[in-house]
């Protein structure tokens, strides 16, 4: 199928964008796109590529701009229930971490997952995806990270390979046991620590091999936080995930710099998130290393908090930037990456052109998938967005809204 006829193809050719070379979208104008099957067999000019394949199926873009499918590279897809109680006692007056404190927050939701079946968590997940889909986003990351015992955290993985066996959303998982202390670990967070370097890192290999499935194994991340896991805690699942053959992700400093990034970074982690309170010393770090900063704007609008991620302090220091709902019920129930690049215009600070290399190529780097998505490249999964407008600054422009008209997924046009 030729798609053709884009008023500006963003071709974000040439790899994820560090520091100053985010946001080159690498737009052909009058473009098109030629895929073979599932991927990408040809980008160019319109007139081009109609005369190399004359007599291939058409789908006509109309002077409408052509993308690479958004990405989302971090989110806590898999939960039941909701926590819009504790959004309001927020509002009157409560913090996040109080209410976690006090039995509410991340272990709420554990609750209602642990006691959810099966079919229930599919359902409720589904439906986030479908909707994620709609919104043109063609792939994400998933954390578990609400069952935080082994069968419910399994159980959750389970969910995941299944939603992303059918499609149309692609997953990329996560295992995280290490999202809170479970109440029944209550003060004795150490005990937990060993749990899941000893029993559930081993589990979870265990359960990835009995599966039969050939994909590199998943992301283990840690929640390095006061309140959740301290840094020699996060040190102790980061090495044990580590000697095992895991890729690694942490959050860190989304309320408080417990020295996260730094150990982060010198472990080797992918991606760290939210980096909100990082310092400038460990952005520095980040700079010349491989780890990408994925920001999170979507958790301090929804905790209506001040401080964002430092984007361009990290774009300064040459780090590589990404962007990223976090959807989850308790700080961004948001399904919608437009909305991220949105508020990223806005609070990072970024041109458009940075916010969408940001939700794209850089995107497809902090989930380890740069080889095959994030771009429209000769060779790549073709993944791809018709949006309904002709300019594509109208990413971040608007907001709220949805502005992906057509969403290509390895080659098929998803109808719903
Ligand atoms: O990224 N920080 C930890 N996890 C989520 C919040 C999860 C929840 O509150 O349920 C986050 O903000
Ligand atoms: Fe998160």
């Amino acid at each position: 199928m030729l798609v053709h006829s884009a008023s500006q193809l963003l071709t974000l050719a040439g790899g994820a964008q560090r520091g100053k070379d985010l946001g080159r979208l690498g737009i052909i104008e009058n473009g098109a796109v030629m895929i073979c099957g599932e991927k990408i067999a040809a980008v160019g000019r319109t007139e081009d590529l109609l005369m190399r394949f004359p007599n291939e199926e058409r789908l006509d873009a109309c002077g409408k701009v052509v993308m690479p499918g958004l990405i989302d590279p971090h989110t806590h897809l898999v939960w039941a229930g909701d926590r819009a109680a504790e959004f309001e006692m927020r509002l009157q007056g409560k913090t996040y971490m109080e209410i976690m404190a006090a039995g509410g927050g991340i272990a709420s939701t554990m609750r209602a997952t642990r006691q959810a079946t099966v079919e229930e968590l599919l359902a409720q997940t589904r439906a986030r995806a479908r909707k994620m889909f709609r919104y043109g986003t063609t792939t994400a990351e998933a954390k578990t990270g609400y069952g935080l015992e082994l069968q419910s955290e399994l159980t959750q993985l389970g969910v995941l390979l299944r939603l992303d066996a059918e499609g149309p959303l692609e997953l990329v998982p996560t295992f995280l046991p290490a999202h809170a202390i479970p109440p029944e670990y209550a003060e004795r967070e150490d005990e937990y620590t060993r749990l899941i370097c000893d029993i559930m890192l081993p589990a979870a290999v265990e359960f990835w091999h009995n599966r039969g499935l050939n994909q590199p194994l998943p992301f283990i991340d840690v929640f390095c936080e006061k309140g959740a896991f301290s840094l020699e805690q996060t040190r102790s699942i980061m090495a044990a995930a580590k000697r095992l053959g895991f890729p690694l992700k942490v959050h860190v400093d989304e309320f408080e710099n417990l020295g996260g990034a730094a150990l982060a970074v010198e472990m080797g982690a992918v991606s760290i998130d939210h980096v909100v309170r990082t310092s400038r010393e460990e952005i520095l770090k980040l700079g010349g290393s491989q780890t990408v900063a994925v920001s999170l704007p979507c958790t301090p609008f929804g905790l209506a908090q001040p401080e964002y991620t430092p984007a361009r302090e990290i774009i300064a220091a040459d780090g590589y930037l990404a962007v990223a709902t976090d959807i989850n019920p308790g700080t961004a129930w948001c399904e919608n990456m437009q909305f991220v690049i949105a508020l990223a215009c806005r609070y990072l600070k970024l041109t458009p052109a940075q916010a969408v290399a940001a939700a794209t190529v850089n995107a497809a780097k902090a989930i380890r998938k740069e080889d095959s998505l994030g771009s429209l490249e000769e060779g790549k999964q073709a993944d791809l967005l018709i949006l309904s407008v002709s300019d594509y600054r109208h990413l971040g422009y608007r907001f709220g809204g949805n502005l992906v008209e057509t969403v290509i997924k390895k080659g098929s046009v998803v109808k719903e």
